[in-house]
């Protein structure tokens, strides 16, 4: 991080980690799917601990869950002190993302199922449902409102 991305406290943006948890995402759903995905749903993000100029800061994306042209991606973000080696790297925020696989025209595709491997990643698959139900019960009520023309 460098002090192009401080905010006015003298921190690192907010937006910066945003952006930096979306490409992360965005690489790890490509990835998954061999062809484009975009992302239609970011949430739960949480910024646990201000992230510092100075600090190299990495994130782990994977995918916890696929539907039909759906998947959501899980991304955890380390900060550590760029002349630190010796100490454990913090992590800093963590987040859920769901992308959509999409075709040349940017409509829909079907995406590879993911196949949880560990118990945690069954764990992580079923966490995934709930989230997604929650989602779409928000996305119905948001659809509603523009229907509504509100
Ligand atoms: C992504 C996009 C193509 C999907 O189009 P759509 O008409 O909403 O498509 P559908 O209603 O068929 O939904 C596609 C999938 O997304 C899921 N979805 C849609 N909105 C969602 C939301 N808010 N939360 C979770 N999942 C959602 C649907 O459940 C469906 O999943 P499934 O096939 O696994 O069951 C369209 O919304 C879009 O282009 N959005 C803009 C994306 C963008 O520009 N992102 C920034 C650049 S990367």
């Amino acid at each position: 991080m460098t002090n192009q991305d401080v905010n006015l406290y003298g921190t690192v943006h907010g937006g910066v980690i945003m952006k930096f948890v979306d490409d992360a995402a965005g690489a790890a759903a490509a990835r998954h799917c061999g062809f484009n995905a975009v992302t239609v749903a970011i949430d739960e993000i949480t910024l646990m601990v201000p992230v510092k100029v100075g600090d190299l800061v990495h994130a782990k994306a994977q995918v916890n869950w696929t539907g039909k042209t759906s998947l959501e991606i899980g991304v955890t973000v380390f900060a550590e002190r760029w002349n630190e080696a010796d100490r454990e790297p913090v992590n800093v925020a963590t987040a859920y993302l769901v992308f959509v696989g999409v075709d040349a025209d940017g409509n829909p595709r079907h995406v590879p199922q993911v196949v949880p491997e560990s118990p945690d990643d069954v764990r992580r698959w079923h966490e995934a449902e709930i989230r997604r139900e929650h989602r779409l019960a928000r996305r119905q009520a948001i659809d509603r409102h523009r229907a509504d023309g509100a």
